[in-house]
């Protein structure tokens, strides 16, 4: 649970035990008597010696303070500091405890810097302060045993820490509220940012609060923990409890086993982490933090929402509610929640459904009584029409008591388990018929309603094709006869009017520095890629093809030639071709991004694509695809589409590259069936992986499963997900089964994402991967479709292919440098 805070508080650990590097100890008492002083490097210390007071100084400041610190384990870590907001300037000062039992700070001037404050005056005779074990600081009458009522202790004003046997919370009867304040810095003592404290303006919970700013709320206690800390709950090593009554209201926690030593900080950072001393590493670890993701954050998702982090978005209204602005809603702006569906007009049909799992709502507003049955809280609740809300007060055994809440509900989060039920108010159209049924649950679900196609969408789809027929009847064509670098050209012997650049062998070589592994960007399916400069200064990437082909050279320059003229902006652009000797070479234009792959798999790269710029993205590739199979005469298949292949230019439009590989120096050109698979584990159609069998179907294949990389960031190949052991593919089907595919989307994206754009990349990814190449969608209805509302086929069954096993086997081609990314296109010899 904890990992987020713990690289952090690891770090302010470490930080604190630099604390006291300056405390030297030169005379230890275990008491301080009337009208005696202590100095610095004078202490008083505990009777077992666990904890230690005296002066101290703070970190790399040159200020110093009066403080309790731990003397056995960790000398360093600091749990109380008397005087931190008004430090001595240097280490001259004295600590004396009064004849009326007040403990007086005085700096070197003898001005008085801090003294404990005298709440009631008793008439005090012979006043003694002691360090308790406990880390209590007391001073009490000398010869009283009653450790319980001392005339002041240091519990009573707690700074940043918690530790056993404190109390947090109010004392109703003193009136002494004990929050929780945190340093200012690991160098500060002095308040700082963030107070933790028990709220009682309604049903008392724990809030934190950053500045006047609630942020986090761990909630009201349940009579188990507080609602929103599941992960409270007994252990060895401290039992812990919530006293509620007209005297008190306070949480805390006992060590069970002496030996362990563990409290709960407030750190400069805000975060309020239970740490845990190790004996064996010296160290303190984060035991538990109560603050914990997203969900966390106080109010994230407005009023009569439910946050869920394994939802995506997180931010869910709950049932019966809808967004108060469905724009914004949609755009994961949550600031104004949800309403309810139908509004409450107090009428006599209104009653309440049950949701479960839940933190309960900020409790300011609210009421309590620990005696009514829940009975008697709905009767309250029902005969109020301010009454929102209503549940138990304590959970123990069957439950008991009634909390009543007012106006809107705020800060709800539903948890997978652990969580608590809620009764809410619903227009008696919203109302469960079975009262007592688990049949609500907390947050609402997305559920995507998938008409089958219609007869629309295959009207649109002939509009579409003829478009393109005429298109081509017209003879639109791209680009053509370029020459730019001056280089020999090539004619095509069909004395077609397009030339392609001859680049000698030298001139490349110089351009790319001998082929310097510095130029080095990469290695594809078929040899390696350099960057290089032309003489004139233009970048070029040269791909320096494996010497395996068999082709001719004639057919090899047909091929090549064919290729350069498939002109398309989402396809990279081929410059020319290199032939001397046995070195065949393809010269393109160079980009300057890297590849996709390292931008959605990179945690701070994928940053730099929001969803607008992934969606163009995919249009592009779908573009580009569309022309390989259909617009261009070649009907290119590309065979080995997946994320690396796709380039992407300084403006983020995606360029496919390495096209046309396959079809020229793959093997034979049989459309139907090859007897070598070329190819990326991953990427591959089941059909083809297995039989070798491809079509532009088992590219239509592979762009579905780049749609699901992009939007999920997760590769298809190595993603296993814990439950159910799928591929990404498998895990996205089992979303979409469950209506929950939005929660495929990548967490750094939920900010901005369309919703229905999304859902609708999934859906048209998941009909590209489907197992029966018949019913995957061609490139143009995949175009249609991402552009549209219009309804769309349900997906069916995907196919895997699982190469789990094969994966490592030697079915690698000698020819690549099979350790160079494992995410390699290879070549399999097919066995037959
Ligand atoms: C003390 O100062 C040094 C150098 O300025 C710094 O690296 C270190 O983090 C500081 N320590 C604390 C506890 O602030
Ligand atoms: C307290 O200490 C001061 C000076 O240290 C001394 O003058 C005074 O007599 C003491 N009073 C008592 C009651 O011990
Ligand atoms: C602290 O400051 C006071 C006044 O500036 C001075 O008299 C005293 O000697 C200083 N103490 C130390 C330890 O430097
Ligand atoms: C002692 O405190 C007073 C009041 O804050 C201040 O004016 C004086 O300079 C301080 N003396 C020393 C030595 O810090
Ligand atoms: C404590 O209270 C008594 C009586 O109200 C008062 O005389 C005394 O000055 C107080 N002491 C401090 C340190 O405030
Ligand atoms: C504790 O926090 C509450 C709320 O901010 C505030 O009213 C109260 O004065 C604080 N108590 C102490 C002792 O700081
Ligand atoms: C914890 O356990 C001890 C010993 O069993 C018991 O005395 C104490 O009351 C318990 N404390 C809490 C907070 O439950
Ligand atoms: C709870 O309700 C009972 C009976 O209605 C009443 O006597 C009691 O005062 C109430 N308690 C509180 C704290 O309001």
């Amino acid at each position: 649970m904890a990992e987020g805070g713990l690289s952090r508080t690891k770090m302010m650990l470490s930080f604190i035990v630099l604390l006291c590097a300056s405390i030297t100890y030169t005379r230890a008492i275990d008491t301080i008597s009337a009208n005696q002083t202590i100095r610095y490097g004078e202490t008083i210390v505990s009777p077992q010696e666990t904890f230690e007071i005296g002066f101290f100084k703070a970190g790399n400041s040159t200020n110093y303070y009066i403080g309790i610190w731990y003397k056995k384990i960790s000398t360093g870590t600091v749990v109380w500091v008397a005087n931190r907001n008004r430090p001595l300037t240097n280490s001259s000062g004295d600590l004396t405890l009064t004849l009326q039992g007040v403990l007086i700070l005085r700096n070197a001037t003898g001005n008085v810097i801090w003294s404990s404050t005298n709440l009631s005056t008793p008439s005090v005779r012979n006043p003694v302060g002691q360090l308790l074990d406990s880390g209590n600081f007391i001073i009490h009458e000398d010869g009283d045993t009653d450790q319980e009522n001392p005339i002041w202790q240091s519990f009573d004003f707690p700074t940043d820490h918690l530790l056993p046997g404190m109390k947090f919370g109010r004392d109703l009867v003193t009136g002494i509220q004990r929050n929780f304040t945190s340093w200012k810095s690991p160098d500060d003592p002095a308040v700082g940012d963030f107070t933790a404290l028990i709220d009682t303006r309604g049903f008392p919970q724990m809030i934190l609060l950053d500045g006047s700013k609630t942020i986090f709320r761990a909630g009201p206690w349940n009579g188990l923990r507080f609602s929103g800390e599941p992960d409270l709950r007994p252990n060895p090593i401290y039992n812990f409890s919530f006293v509620l009554n007209e005297r008190e209201i306070y949480y805390h926690y006992n060590l069970i086993d002496n030996s362990i030593f563990t409290r709960v900080m407030l750190g400069p950072n805000g975060n309020m982490d239970r740490l845990l001393w190790v004996d064996s590493r010296k160290e303190w670890t984060v035991y538990l933090s109560p603050r914990t993701d997203n969900c966390d954050r106080f109010n994230l998702c407005g009023t009569f929402a439910s946050c869920n982090i394994n939802d995506s978005p997180a931010c869910q209204c709950l049932k019966g509610f809808k967004p108060t602005s469905p724009e914004q809603w949609r755009v994961a702006d949550w600031d104004q929640g949800c309403q309810h569906g139908t509004p409450l007009n107090c009428g006599p049909g209104e009653g309440f459904n049950l949701y479960s799992n839940l933190k309960l709502p900020d409790t300011q507003r609210s009421r309590f009584n620990q005696t009514w049955t829940l009975d008697e809280c709905e009767r309250v609740c029902k005969n109020d029409c301010s009454c929102t809300a209503y549940t138990h007060s304590d959970i123990t055994g069957s439950g008991s008591g009634c909390v009543l809440w007012f106006g809107d509900l705020t800060d709800i989060r539903t948890f997978p388990e652990n969580g608590d039920d809620l009764y809410i108010r619903l227009p008696p159209s919203e109302l469960d018929v079975t009262r007592n049924g688990k049949s609500s649950s907390g947050g609402g679900q997305i559920r995507i309603i998938v008409p089958i196609a219609s007869v629309v969408l295959v009207f649109i789809l002939v509009c579409i094709l003829l478009y393109y027929r005429n298109k081509r009847k017209n003879g639109t064509q791209e680009g053509t006869n370029r020459d730019e670098c001056g280089h020999e050209s090539i004619n095509n012997s069909e004395n077609e009017d397009l030339e392609l650049p001859l680049f000698s062998f030298s001139t490349l070589v110089t351009a790319t520095n001998n082929f310097s592994l510095n130029n080095k960007l990469g290695e594809g399916g078929f040899g390696p890629v350099y960057k290089g400069v032309l003489e004139d200064g233009q970048e070029i990437a040269v791909k320096r093809l494996a010497e395996t082909s068999t082709q001719g050279l004639h057919e090899f320059k047909n091929e090549v030639i064919s290729i350069s003229k498939l002109q398309h902006r989402n396809l990279v652009k081929l410059l020319g071709c290199c032939i001397e000797g046995t070195e065949k070479m393809l010269i393109y234009e160079y980009l300057p991004n890297k590849g996709l792959d390292s931008f959605i798999f990179d945690k701070s790269q994928s940053k730099l694509l929001d969803w607008p710029a992934r969606f163009k993205i995919i249009n592009g590739i779908a573009r580009g695809l569309l022309y390989l199979h259909q617009d261009s005469r070649l009907r290119i298949i590309h065979r080995d589409l997946k994320v690396s292949n796709i380039l992407l230019d300084s403006e983020m439009n995606p360029k496919i590259s390495d096209f046309g590989m396959a079809r020229s120096f793959g093997g034979n050109q049989i459309e139907a069936n090859t007897n070598r698979v070329v190819g990326t584990y991953g990427y591959m159609a089941p059909e083809y992986a297995g039989d070798g069998i491809f079509s532009i179907k088992s590219d239509v294949y592979s762009f579905g499963v780049l749609v699901l990389e992009i939007v999920s960031e997760e590769k298809n190949r190595g993603f296993f997900h814990e439950e159910h052991n799928n591929n990404l593919i498998g895990h996205a089907w089992e979303l979409h089964k469950e209506g929950k595919s939005v929660q495929l989307v990548a967490k750094g994206l939920v900010e901005s994402i369309n919703l229905s754009q999304v859902l609708r990349s999934i859906h048209v990814g998941l009909l590209c991967v489907q197992r029966r190449p018949e019913d995957r969608p061609t490139m143009t209805s995949v175009i249609l479709m991402l552009g549209s509302e219009g309804p769309m086929p349900s997906p069916k069954e995907p196919g895997f292919f699982i190469g789990k096993n094969t994966e490592d086997a030697p079915l690698f081609s000698g020819t690549y440098d099979t350790s160079s990314t494992n995410d390699l296109s290879i070549t399999i010899l097919n066995g037959r």
